[in-house]
């Protein structure tokens, strides 16, 4: 299993904080962004992360995570393996996936947003991953804003809508995702949304048609820092759990 970590764009939401690096570097309280996607991916036993991003932020990226150096394999106890890749345009998350095709080569994929910050552990969901896509839900209060599931009476996807104005559920789709090889042979011919990007919401329903999309429910707390306010919800969420993770002085 490879790990794959969408960290492009440019952030204007979080201008001017964006002004002079990109989002996924900025600070959650005490870590850059993408040390969480990574230590979600390590902490799930994968030790190769390509992370994509855009060109103009590739030094930055390199000055804080490098070749993977601070981050230990739980299989082996030698430092992971992080390389880079260059999305030069953005063009939705399937087409940043594409971008690590060669990488992935014949094996599957988790593939993590990068500013999603996901509490739960999908170290499970991974070591007992097959074949076909497995999603994770979360109730939401906006679900609009997210790829949203619907379910039949046996709690299978029976489609995912990308931020619908009228959502049938609140389960949104969480922007970490594991994929089998097949994923590549799904995308050709894919159109772009009106948005002008390659949904990976398009993707994941070519999985449903074909009775292989398997959805999980994510526990404790998700956040996507792309607004002011999100991001220091999170890292006062974080502040919170380091403090009481802490162990206390004698
Ligand atoms: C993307 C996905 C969406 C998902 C969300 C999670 O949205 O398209 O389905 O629910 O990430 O953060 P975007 O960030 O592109 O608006």
């Amino acid at each position: 299993m490879k790990g794959v970590i969408l960290a492009g764009g440019s952030g204007t939401r979080l201008h001017p904080l964006t002004k002079i690096t990109n989002k996924h570097l900025l600070p959650l309280y005490n870590k850059p962004v993408i040390f969480h996607a990574v230590e979600k991916l390590v902490n799930a036993g994968i030790d190769r992360i390509m992370i994509v991003l855009s060109p103009q932020y590739l030094d930055d990226f390199v000055s804080v995570l490098g070749s993977g150096q601070d981050f230990k394999s739980k299989n082996t106890g030698h430092q992971i393996q992080i390389v880079y890749g260059i999305q030069n345009e953005p063009g939705g998350i399937a087409q940043g996936l594409c971008i690590a095709h060669d990488f992935i080569a014949n094996d599957s994929v988790v593939l993590h947003l990068g500013d999603n910050i996901i509490e739960d552990d999908i170290a499970l969901h991974v070591a007992n991953f097959t074949s076909g896509a497995t999603i994770f839900l979360k109730e939401v209060h906006d679900p609009e804003r997210f790829g949203v599931a619907t379910l039949d009476k046996n709690k299978r996807v029976t489609e995912i809508i990308e931020k619908p104005k009228d959502p049938a559920t609140n389960l949104a789709v969480v922007g970490i995702y594991i994929y089998d090889n097949t994923v590549f042979a799904k995308m050709e011919g894919q159109p772009k949304s009106d948005r002008g990007e390659y949904e990976i919401t398009w993707v994941n329903n070519r999985y449903v048609d074909e009775g292989t999309l398997r959805a999980e429910s994510v526990k404790g707390a998700w956040f996507d820092i792309g607004t002011f306010d999100s991001l220091l919800t999170a890292s006062n969420y974080m502040k919170e759990k380091h403090l009481s993770e802490k162990p206390k002085a004698q």
